[in-house]
């Protein structure tokens, strides 16, 4: 049942009748609080029209309002602030999501809409950033997110798998490297070659000439130099892949910038044909300077391409595969001007969907106030660090539940669970500093937290081994369950809302709330009461779970049974 329609309706009966039922239903609000009734219409916008004080207004509309189906319906000062009928609602609520079950919150409006969601893309033969963490647990949940309202994500890791750095890479591999070195630690030594090889050609710029040359060969197509770059690319996936497995992140494409080899004259072509293309000291270029843009750069002096050469030709070939509605890139922020020009060179090219381009920054972690250093760090940091995540998680199990089964599956869950929700309820474009202790915490605002609560709920149904599935009349009247069930009901809107701003964190931020308005809930009552009520709590807790675990799900996030 739509219960704001309810209220618009009665609404729109009383006054004038210039005011639409549109208008109306954009004035309503939610009082911040229940004393102040569940929606309220502010009357300000009348005060001209009528030559009226708005509370005067307020005070002669409520004697016209029809107050059925309502509590009551008030007026305090310049507002209008209506009361649910408490029973009627929460029946219908509660039906709606014992009924509806995980579809509960679906929407159609996605149906047959793509979304390509460039995500993760980390660099081969680099260590993965907490900035590359990021972009994944982001685009993960973005991509649920929209899927449920049908919209159907692919999800892209835009590998950073080409470019001048590999020609860098191979001279450093022939000079100081081992095929046993190498496997041993794939990415530690390859980044050791890459970095000595810079130090040197400090001193001997002869080795850039080199590396140039074996890159060169590279786009030539030499089969030693792919070989090499092939087998880097290899034992680099399989590094990020043990991050992925834990994430429980998979991918549609793993389609990165080489993919595009063989995409690229095109996208010159059209540059060439549409006069976008510039001759600067030997190199081509796309100006900028009317945007106060330094210039796009497509093609180095050796006729190399570049980073945005190679991301005009993925966009390209993203709206010629999926005819997206809209195509996602989650990046850090620091790339912000990158995808200013890339967006830019779209539409000069005549690229009209660039404007469906949508570039979703993200700020960094830090710890103690500081840029959290991936230099010494990569794959190994970042699994030490849910390593460690599972370990405090372990300890709290073993002192709360010690006689749990599956210990370590529901630490795992919870250790996981509890860096990616950190990551995930803070805006994303804010920089959050990350503590470990605070982050695998029970209780707090902590991902821990929310799966605890769900299996509080879980325990409450199984203990009272009630049923309560065909029970039609689920009507609460109790003034302590009215937040969480009106928090239930929110639910679908809460989704739509963090689709449209492609914002995880306004489903990690409701959840935290639902879960604690439902353990005020459980310390304020006898939910398990034997009196005529007890089927409808019980289905109130049915319900919660449910929303609980949809929206932990969301953010990627497991919900164990117990723990
Ligand atoms: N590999 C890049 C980096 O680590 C990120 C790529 C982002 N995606 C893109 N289409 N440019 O900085």
């Amino acid at each position: 049942m739509d219960f704001k329609k309810q209220v618009v309706d009665a609404l729109v009966k009383v006054l004038p009748d210039e005011i639409t039922e549109e208008q109306v239903t954009k004035l309503i609000e939610k009082p911040k609080t229940s004393d102040l009734g569940d929606y309220a219409f502010p009357t300000f916008i009348l005060a001209k029209s009528l030559h009226k004080a708005p509370n005067m207004i307020a005070e002669d509309l409520v004697g016209k309002i029809e107050t059925t189906g309502f509590e009551k319906v008030v007026n305090t000062g310049a507002y209008i602030n209506f009361f649910l009928d408490k029973k009627a609602f929460s029946n219908s609520v509660l039906n709606e999501i014992l009924n509806d079950k995980e579809n509960y919150g679906n929407a159609d409006e996605g149906k047959g809409r793509n979304v390509p969601i460039d995500m993760s893309s980390p660099n081969i033969a680099k260590p993965m950033s907490m900035g590359h963490l990021r972009s994944t647990v982001i685009g993960n949940s973005i991509a649920k997110i929209i899927a449920k309202l049908n919209y159907t994500p692919v999800k892209i890791n835009h590998l950073g798998d080409w470019g001048t750095q590999f020609g860098k890479l191979i001279v450093g591999y022939k000079m100081w490297g081992s095929v046993e070195e190498v496997e041993a630690d794939p990415i530690n030594n390859l980044l050791k070659y890459y970095v000595r090889f810079h130090k040197e050609a400090e001193e001997k710029p002869e080795l850039d000439d080199e590396a140039r040359a074996w890159f060169k060969k590279m786009e030539d197509g030499d089969k030693e130099a792919l070989a090499l770059w092939s087998w880097f690319k290899e034992l680099s996936l399989k590094e990020f892949q043990t991050i992925y497995n834990r994430l429980d992140v998979q991918f549609d494409h793993f389609t990165g910038e080489s993919f595009y080899n063989d995409k690229m004259d095109a996208i010159v072509d059209t540059l060439e044909e549409k006069g976008l293309l510039e001759e600067s000291r030997g190199a081509e270029i796309v100006d900028l300077s009317q945007y106060d843009l330094s210039p796009a750069l497509i093609k180095k002096t050796d006729g190399a391409t570049l980073y945005i050469t190679r991301d005009l030709a993925a966009a390209k070939y993203r709206k010629d595969t999926f005819d997206f509605v809209k195509s996602l890139y989650v990046v850090g922020s620091e790339q912000a001007e990158h995808f200013t020009k890339l967006k830019i060179v779209l539409k000069k090219m005549g690229y009209d969907w660039a404007d469906d381009i949508v570039y979703i920054p993200f700020g960094l972690i830090t710890t103690g106030g500081k840029k959290l250093s991936t230099r010494k760090g990569n794959v190994i940091l970042l699994d030490n660090v849910l390593n460690d995540a599972v370990d405090l998680a372990k300890k709290q199990i073993e002192e709360k539940n010690p006689d749990l089964k599956d210990k370590d599956a529901v630490a795992e869950a919870v250790g996981v669970g509890a860096v990616v929700f950190h990551d995930l309820k803070n805006d994303r474009r804010d920089s959050f500093d990350f503590n470990l202790e605070e982050v695998v915490r029970f209780e707090g605002e902590t991902g821990p937290y929310v799966q605890y609560t769900n299996a509080r709920a879980l325990s409450i149904l199984r203990k009272a081994n009630v049923d309560y599935s065909d029970t039609k009349d689920l009507a609460i009247a109790d003034d302590q369950a009215w937040d969480t069930i009106k928090m239930l009901q929110d639910f679908p809107e809460v989704v739509k809302r963090a689709a449209k701003e492609y914002e995880p964190s306004v489903v990690a931020k409701y959840v935290l709330k639902l879960a604690k308005s439902f353990n005020q809930y459980y310390a304020h009552s006898r939910i398990l009461a034997d009196d005529e009520g007890l089927k409808a709590r019980l289905a109130l807790v049915k319900s919660v779970s449910t929303v609980l675990q949809m929206s932990l799900a969301l953010l990627g996030v497991k919900a164990p049974e117990e723990m």
